[in-house]
């Protein structure tokens, strides 16, 4: 048993197990005056033929947010899911959608955009995020993940993650996103960026789990009006967190299942954060 894990989560954890802190219906403010839902249906992995079916589940049962990315290859399905949803009565204004610009998108972030939007069968997004602060070569053998002969990938040095970002800057004049932000970004990354930055991100997507709780990058963004979302909060496919015995003492304590042990972990964690 990993004992300090057990600790670690059992200090923020058992308040909000039978009071969730956070909900559907949940808002937390972005520094650009909007507000972003404090959950959302993630889609990366997910199948075509399931995805679309999921994400007009998913909006007709009460998700507010959708998290996708042109890098998922699957954002067409995502945008069928959309219409279903926005046929049956749902509004596009009350539904929050990021996507994300790819590697290989760094020097055509309008292009990036425009292809997402596209496949989505929406004209803004809510959010759009650097997906990794990494420019892959835009012209190489490969749309997404580009490989040199000796199967390295191939890497663009011609530019820079803050030069993209300038980039994206630009995209908020346009009407096409509603607010910028960035993904997988650590400590000296976003350093750089702020320092020649014109527009703080609204967001900061990281991976973040009683595992990763990478608290060096949470207090940055913290710091700088940063909001961090969580990804892979449940420690992602596999995830060894569901056969921890810490977590699952604690589930069985409280007579509730592990994931809801782990949810609630965020939302004491994200509290905790605001102190
Ligand atoms: N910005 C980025 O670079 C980035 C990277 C990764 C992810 N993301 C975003 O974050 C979203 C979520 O991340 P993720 O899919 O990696 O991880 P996750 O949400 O932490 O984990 C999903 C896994 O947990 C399992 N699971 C879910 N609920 C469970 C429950 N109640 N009991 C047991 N197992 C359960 C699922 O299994 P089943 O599949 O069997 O249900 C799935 O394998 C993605 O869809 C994507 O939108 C962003």
């Amino acid at each position: 048993m990993n004992t300090s894990l057990e600790t670690f989560i059992l200090k923020s954890t058992p308040a909000s197990i039978f009071d969730p802190n956070l909900d559907m219906e949940t808002r937390i403010p972005l520094n650009n005056g909007t507000s972003i839902p404090a959950l959302g249906l993630g889609t990366w992995q997910s199948a075509a033929g399931e995805v679309e079916k999921a994400v007009a589940h998913a909006l007709k049962v009460g998700y507010k947010h959708v998290d996708g990315a042109y890098c998922y290859a699957n954002e067409d399905e995502v945008g069928k899911g959309l219409k279903e949803a926005f046929d049956s009565g749902i509004k596009r204004e009350d539904i929050f959608i990021t996507s994300k610009l790819w590697c290989t998108y760094h020097t055509k972030v309008e292009e990036g955009l425009d292809k997402s939007l596209k496949s989505l069968g929406v004209d803004y997004l809510d959010l759009f995020l650097m997906h990794w602060p990494v420019p892959m070569n835009p012209n190489g053998n490969h749309d997404r993940f580009p490989t040199l002969p000796d199967g390295k990938r191939d890497l663009d040095h011609s530019t820079t993650h803050v030069e993209t970002w300038k980039r994206m800057e630009k995209l908020l004049s346009t009407g096409k996103v509603k607010a910028i932000g960035v993904a997988n970004y650590s400590k000296p990354y976003l350093e750089e960026l702020l320092a020649k930055a014109n527009v703080i991100p609204a967001v900061n997507q990281i991976e973040n789990h009683p595992y990763l709780p990478q608290q060096e990058i949470v207090d940055l963004c913290t710091d700088k009006g940063v909001h961090v979302t969580a990804y892979s909060p449940l420690g992602s496919t596999g995830s060894p967190l569901f056969e921890e015995e810490g977590v699952q003492k604690i589930a069985k304590k409280n007579g509730v299942e592990v994931g809801t042990v782990l949810l609630s972990w965020h939302g004491e964690w994200y509290e905790m954060r605001l102190k």
